[in-house]
């Protein structure tokens, strides 16, 4: 059998041939003597439609009264019909039921709200909207690698498991094989992890950028693309537990290079996007988020803006604008905030760099100003935060000092201090949130719809 993928890009090449299809019905209309099957296999977006008339097959009644959902093998006629609104069709000569659904099948031809959808993540994927979502997740993937891949970066498998706090925020999921109810215990009465598999307190990775840096300081230019883990209770339509992030890190190059970096990245993204997944992204513009695809051209085609931190509050302050959160030097920007400033001030995607160093992490570079650090942050309309990144803290002793100042345990970051002793040198990275970067591709509002099986506080059943 053909894949409808094969039909629809050339449809001239089976024009009046006999071929066999299959797939799974999506609508069904009939009358007593023909009726219509929308029928999708999920190699395209759109379907193909299959006429069937009573006088040409034999199992007429069965087929009218087939269920949505039901998986069927077509064999028949392709006919162009170029002056009809599907510009072809299949006149079918046998249709067989190969899998029957029943009639209670829960996506009947509807608008689904997306909560009622998420409660049935094993039957999601087949709806429009998730079809679209998930084809396009999968293609901005694969335009990551490629991009990467193109300028040579290698690609870095970072562990899941690691025992250290990448972002010193302590947001992480606890991994132990130690039966918590009775744990070991040491002399003093804490739990004794040096029983544990791992020989001290592990847990799932927050992020693979400590371990990145290792690699960059061999391989020059590195990527990292995996799973990442973050136990924070926040409950809103940016954050998930299990998210994936794409962390490059380059040696030898200073904010500046990454910021061109990234900004030629999601350009990339974008563009592979809407050359790739036409019919998905008109989808998306149409029901999703109307003028989508006007903005993102906008976007390809326009200079990201870079702002400091110091400027973006002081716009901020004299904005005028009545925001839940005060905004001062020196507060941590709100999701309010960020997306001010990139929807009423700038209209566009902006960086905006030099943070005060309190709010931000122990390994970036600190500034000739004693108070700022050399990081950024790629903010977007609609969303706010996409990427986080740095330029990193390459001084030997400026960063030992800093894991002192900051309280935590300079014995933990051994080896990541030793990068800094044995040929450190400037070097920057950042993180792209992949269901961010989705969110902004496919203008859906919240990344329970972007991830497959979203794992968010009390939202772990499938
Ligand atoms: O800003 P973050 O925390 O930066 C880091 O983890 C750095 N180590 C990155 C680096 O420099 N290599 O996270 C990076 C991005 C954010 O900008 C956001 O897009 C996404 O990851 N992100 C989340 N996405 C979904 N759910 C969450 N809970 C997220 N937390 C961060
Ligand atoms: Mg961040």
């Amino acid at each position: 059998d053909i894949e409808l993928r094969a039909i629809h890009q050339e449809p001239e090449k089976y024009a009046d041939r006999e071929i066999t299809v299959r797939g799974w019905v999506r609508q069904n209309r009939s009358s007593n003597k023909f009726g219509f099957i929308a029928l999708n296999d999920g190699s395209f977006f759109k379907p193909v439609q299959v006429v069937y008339e009573a006088d040409a097959i034999d199992n007429y009644g069965e087929i009218a009264g087939l269920a949505l959902s039901s998986a069927v093998r077509v064999t028949g006629t392709l006919v162009l019909t170029p002056e009809a609104k599907q510009p072809f069709e299949v006149h079918a000569k046998e249709i067989v039921v190969e899998g029957p659904s029943d009639p209670d099948y829960p996506l009947q031809n509807k608008r689904h709200s997306m909560e009622f959808l998420r409660e049935i993540a094993h039957l999601r994927p087949r709806s429009n909207t998730f079809q679209a979502v998930f084809r396009v997740r999968s293609l901005v993937a694969y335009a990551i690698h490629q991009f990467f891949q193109e300028r040579n970066f290698v690609y870095v498998h970072t562990p899941l498991i690691t025992a250290s706090d990448a972002e010193g925020a302590g947001e992480m999921f606890q991994v132990t094989t130690l039966d918590l109810d009775n744990p070991p215990r040491t002399e003093d009465g804490a739990v004794d992890y040096s029983r544990d598999f791992f020989g001290k307190k592990a847990n799932l990775t927050v992020s693979g950028q400590l371990e990145g840096e290792i690699f960059a300081h061999a391989f020059r230019n590195i990527y990292t693309f995996g799973p990442t883990f973050r136990a924070e209770d926040s409950n809103t339509t940016r954050h998930a537990s299990e998210f994936w992030m794409i962390e490059p890190e380059m040696a030898f190059a200073d904010l500046n290079d990454m910021m061109d970096v990234a900004e030629d990245m999601v350009k990339y993204i974008l563009n592979y996007v809407m050359e790739k997944a036409p019919e998905e992204m008109a989808f998306f513009n149409k029901f999703i988020d109307k003028g989508l695809l006007d903005r993102l051209h906008h976007v390809v085609n326009s200079d990201f803006q870079r702002v400091t931190y110091t400027e973006a509050v002081e716009l901020l302050e004299k904005s005028g604008a009545d925001f839940q959160y005060p905004v001062y030097w020196g507060v941590d920007l709100a999701t309010e905030h960020e997306r001010y400033l990139t929807e009423q001030i700038f209209k566009k995607p902006i960086f905006v760099t030099d943070y005060p160093k309190e709010i931000k992490a122990f390994y970036m570079r600190a500034n000739e100003d004693g108070k700022t650090v050399a990081a950024c942050d790629m903010l977007v309309p609609g969303i706010g935060e996409i990427i986080g990144g740095s330029q990193r803290e390459e001084r030997y002793d400026v960063l030992k000092e800093r894991i002192r100042e900051l309280g935590m345990d300079e014995a933990d970051y051994w080896w990541y201090l030793e990068l800094r002793k044995y040929g450190g040198v400037t070097h920057s990275g950042f993180g792209l949130g992949f269901e961010r970067m989705i969110m902004y591709a496919t203008g859906m509002g919240n990344i329970r719809d972007v991830l497959p099986f979203p794992r968010t506080p009390k939202n772990a059943e499938f």
